[in-house]
């Protein structure tokens, strides 16, 4: 039978995680320490905060996944790690943290793009079924992702500015909301009846390409024509408008992907994913489309290793193998 068991490390961005994954597909241990309570106070994620704080916690979330997984290294098939893209001190730390457990117990080593992790995140909850469109909508992402087949990933469209989290993030700022704000926001636009109009921004007519730039400087004027004539805007009717106006676009553009590269199956992955509205009307559409749709929970919505062992499996199967050279790729291409 097969028993290929990995050992996944994530520190690409403010969270360092570690995770057992057997055979690409069950959770054997999932350790998140998050960072986010140091940022707050910045609104941001702050480079250096993060690396420092990969340090001190990697040894620690290493040990505590394979504690709770019950697993010697013996038992370990390979160790996987974010190679990139992410904040190059970031992935370092995770990096050099996955090449000194490889060299120690003479373990082949597998460096994941931390998108593919996100879309094979999927693959913890359910088989991923070809072909495949997934959404990918984070903080650092927003792009629509054709899979034919495991390891082929075409981006068949992209943020021409900011991300849709990136977004969030920003609007989240001008209602004074703490970071990171996409949840904040998604909860405040549940809470009232009232929406601001604003645009939806759909670039040419056969473009996949998406851009919240201009959405999010139309928010910006909003407040800022309220404050000059000395008025209050309703953060709830605010929050409600400008999600609206995300989840449309995004949906939009995904159906027409779906139906124009005939997929049998389409996914969300990414923070953004997490949304309550942006999944309600993905599952609505897909469910009149008749195409399978999928999103997997909260907590593999959001940054972990549990994702990055998923993708490294199929990856390792089919013998890719890094080496200890690897270095951080802050631009890495998917
Ligand atoms: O994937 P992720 O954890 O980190 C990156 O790789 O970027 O995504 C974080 C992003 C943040 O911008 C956060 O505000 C957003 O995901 N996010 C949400 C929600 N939960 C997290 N955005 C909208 N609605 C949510 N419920
Ligand atoms: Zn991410």
């Amino acid at each position: 039978m097969k028993n290929t068991m990995i050992l996944a490390i994530e520190s690409s961005c403010d969270e360092t995680a570690a995770a057992i994954i057997r055979n690409g597909h069950e959770i054997v241990s999932n350790v998140v320490a998050s960072q986010i309570e140091s940022h707050k106070r910045f609104g941001g994620v702050v480079p250096e905060i993060a690396s420092r704080h990969h340090v001190e916690q990697i040894t620690m979330v290493i040990e505590e996944a394979l504690a709770q997984a019950d697993v010697k290294p013996a038992d370990l098939a390979a160790v996987a790690v974010t190679e990139g893209p992410g904040l190059v001190g970031a992935l370092l730390i995770g990096i050099n943290a996955a090449k000194a457990f490889a060299f120690a117990h003479n373990l082949p080593i597998v460096g994941v793009h931390h998108i593919a992790g996100h879309i094979y995140a999927n693959a913890l909850v359910q088989p991923m079924v070809f072909p495949l469109l997934a959404l990918v909508v984070s903080g650092g992402h927003t792009e629509l992702v054709y899979m034919k087949e495991h390891g082929s990933f075409e981006v068949i469209g992209e943020t021409r500015d900011d991300a849709a989290g990136e977004a969030y993030d920003k609007v989240a700022r001008v209602l004074n909301l703490p970071y990171p704000g996409g949840p904040r926001i998604d909860q405040l636009a549940h809470e009232g009846e009232e929406a601001v109009t604003f645009p939806r921004v759909w670039l040419e007519e056969d473009s996949y390409d998406f851009s919240f730039s201009g959405l999010k400087s139309a928010v910006i004027n909003y407040k800022h024509n309220m404050d000059q004539r000395g008025g209050e805007i309703s953060p709830t009717a605010v929050a409600k408008g400008f999600q609206e106006s995300v989840v449309e676009v995004l949906t939009a553009k995904t159906l027409r992907a779906a139906r124009a590269y005939q997929v049998k199956q389409v996914i969300a992955a990414g923070g953004v994913a997490a949304n309550k509205g942006l999944r309600a009307s993905l599952e609505a559409v897909f469910a009149k489309e008749g195409i399978a749709f999928f999103v997997p929970p909260l907590k593999l919505c959001t940054d972990n290793a549990a994702m990055i062992g998923a993708a490294a499996t199929p990856m390792y199967e089919a013998g890719v193998r890094g080496n200890l050279m690897m270095n951080g790729r802050p631009g890495m291409e998917l």
